[in-house]
């Protein structure tokens, strides 16, 4: 019925330098799509090496999305792209009786204004061609309050509201702005919750599929909607949690 492949079509993945960016520039790799990173350090080998056997390119732009003037430097340095994939995201733990204002902002700068401002910056020109993809990483936390983490909490708020905001904007132009919110997934993310072996526990009874996600889990969400079966989805947050959210 349609061709599903992403094969020709240019993507950029913010943070895909571990954890379920890394994933989900593997897996646009796969589908045939030729891949530019924005994140700070370099491709791990297994991304590189997943790009070299599959005959694609994989670019990376160096930005830090803390700073709204690298992150705009980014966007004219990569030019048009068919798909955009707001993945990378900052989480800090504090309880908010101490929660310092300063980490509160970093926070939502790179979780709530980079993904504005790379939206806008990649959107503007699929508007104008009339088609584009834009998926970002939402949470279990744009729904959910969570504990000792008020600015994740907030700022993965904001991402749901924002893909709805945009894609009322663009999707009489083609383009289509969604996001995938995980359960909990085994990433650096996590390290603090993984060790803590009472709340492991309490988090994995609660989980309906009866484990955390993979990257992977991730990664076939956001791509299904980067391709033409996606096409009459808009302004969705799709749940990837094992049930978490039903129970
Ligand atoms: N893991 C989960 O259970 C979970 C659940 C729900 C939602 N999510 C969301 O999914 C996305 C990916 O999460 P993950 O678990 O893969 O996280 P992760 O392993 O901590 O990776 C985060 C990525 O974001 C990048 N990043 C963070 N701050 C940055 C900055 N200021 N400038 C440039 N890059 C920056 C990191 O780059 P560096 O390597 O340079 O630090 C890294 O590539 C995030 O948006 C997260 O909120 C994750």
């Amino acid at each position: 019925m349609f061709d599903a492949t992403l094969t020709g079509r240019a993507a950029v993945v913010t943070g895909a330098s571990r954890g379920i960016g890394e994933a989900i520039a593997a897996a646009l790799l796969r589908s045939g799509a030729d891949v530019t990173t924005l994140q700070r350090g370099p491709h791990s080998d297994e991304l590189r090496a997943t790009a070299r056997e599959l005959g694609r390119t994989l670019a990376h732009v160096p930005v830090d999305f803390a700073d709204s003037r690298s992150v705009g430097a980014a966007i004219d340095q990569v030019g048009a792209v068919d798909i955009l994939v707001n993945n990378a995201g900052a989480q800090i733990r504090h309880d908010a009786v101490d929660f310092p204002l300063d980490d509160f902002e970093r926070v939502l700068a790179v979780n709530v204004n980079a993904v504005f401002q790379l939206s806008q910056g990649f959107g503007a020109g699929m508007v104008e061609r009339g088609s584009g993809k834009i998926v970002a990483l939402a949470s279990l936390l744009t729904f959910q309050g969570g504990l000792r983490v008020p600015a994740y909490a907030a700022s993965k708020g904001a991402v749901g509201q924002l893909v709805k905001a945009l894609s009322n904007e663009w999707a009489a132009h083609g383009v289509n702005v969604n996001a995938v919110a995980p359960g909990y997934v085994r990433t650096e993310m996590n390290e603090a919750l993984i060790a803590d072996a009472e709340r492991f526990r309490q988090l994995s009874d609660r989980i309906p599929a009866g484990r955390w996600a993979s990257a992977e889990d991730i990664a076939s969400a956001v791509v299904f909607l980067c391709t033409p079966y996606a096409d009459y989805i808009h302004g969705a947050v799709l749940p990837v949690d094992g049930g978490w959210l039903a129970r």
